[in-house]
């Protein structure tokens, strides 16, 4: 277990404990190589075609590692497309589910239990480092970016999905979430649908940062960067207090994922020169930083 005294503020102890209590919504699987199911998978396939796309010139073998993995969702786009994927978590409940959901996928990976602000890697190790709601559990993101730095190969980038509780398209629509949980728990009442499970939770230090001080210490490294803005432009929706680890039913979810193809075929009309999971910072449930280190930067 990772002592807690070196940290300033963020906790991998609750982290670790919020995966054995919600152990088994934990294992849902959020890669397909077909059509997305339900609204995370749809958010983690349109993630994967937005980083792919700042990748240059793919190679196979080349090394991805994803700091903070959980059941390492972004990973298995990149294991399945040939890259040599290594997951990195302080939590070994959870990289054992990983472990299972790779294996059910018969995708390969590597498991490293440790550390994402001291990591055990050499220097310039890694072609491409990313990560989904990490840096926002950390009050020192410095280090946590500082340690990215230093294992990523000249040439290499940092995909940095952020998940801060600001202002959001999720927030804008919140109220239908409100209505949703008040329709359930009327249907409950008269015994027409079970009782939404609760979420029992233990409280995780989260930040409210937007991209500009995660780009201020990526500046400060002699990182270029490629991306500052929004992504994922649609609401998350569910009566379900333990949202986002429980999805609603699969009919729901069905129409959900096809109501927001049709709001991403809209949008990519309105701007087609950019991908329509892409957005501004303001509007988007998270914050991309894409930073790449420069092909001439040995040291730090
Ligand atoms: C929000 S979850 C990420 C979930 C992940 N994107 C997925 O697909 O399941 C953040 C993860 O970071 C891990 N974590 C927190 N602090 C860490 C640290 N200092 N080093 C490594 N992992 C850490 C937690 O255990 C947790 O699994």
């Amino acid at each position: 277990m990772t002592d807690q005294s070196q940290y300033k503020k963020g906790s991998v102890v609750e982290f670790d404990d919020n995966w054995k209590i919600r152990s088994h919504e934990a294992r849902q699987n959020y890669y397909t190589s077909g059509r997305p199911t339900n609204q995370i998978m749809m958010s983690f396939k349109n993630q994967w075609k937005v980083y792919s796309s700042f990748i240059k010139n793919p190679q196979p073998g080349m090394k991805v590692l994803e700091p903070g993995s959980g059941r390492g969702s972004i990973s298995c786009y990149f294991a399945a497309h040939g890259f040599d994927c290594y997951l990195l978590d302080t939590s070994a409940e959870i990289l054992a589910v990983a472990k299972d959901i790779f294996k059910e996928n018969n995708l390969p990976a590597h498991y490293v239990c440790e550390d994402a602000l001291h990591m055990s890697f050499s220097d310039n190790y890694f072609d491409v480092i990313v990560h989904c709601g990490l840096l926002e559990h950390f009050e020192d993101y410095r280090q946590a970016l500082i340690e990215q730095y230093r294992v990523l190969k000249p040439g290499g980038i940092i995909i940095s999905n952020i998940v801060p509780g600001k202002w959001s398209v999720q927030k804008a629509f919140g109220f239908i979430n409100l209505f949703l949980k008040f329709v359930h728990g009327l249907l409950t009442k008269l015994k027409l649908v079970n009782k939404a499970e609760k979420a029992p939770k233990k409280p995780l230090y989260r930040s409210d940062h937007g991209s500009e001080i995660y780009i201020e210490v990526l500046r400060s490294l002699g990182a270029a960067i490629e991306y500052q803005g929004g992504i994922f432009p649609v609401p998350s929706l569910s009566y379900s207090p333990a949202f986002p680890f429980t999805v609603m039913s699969p009919k729901i979810e069905k129409f959900l994922v096809w109501l927001w193809y049709l709001v991403l075929a809209i949008r990519k009309m309105i701007w087609p020169k950019r991908h329509p999971w892409m957005c501004s910072e303001k509007w988007g449930q998270h914050v991309l930083v894409v930073a790449r280190k420069p092909i001439n930067q040995k040291l730090l």
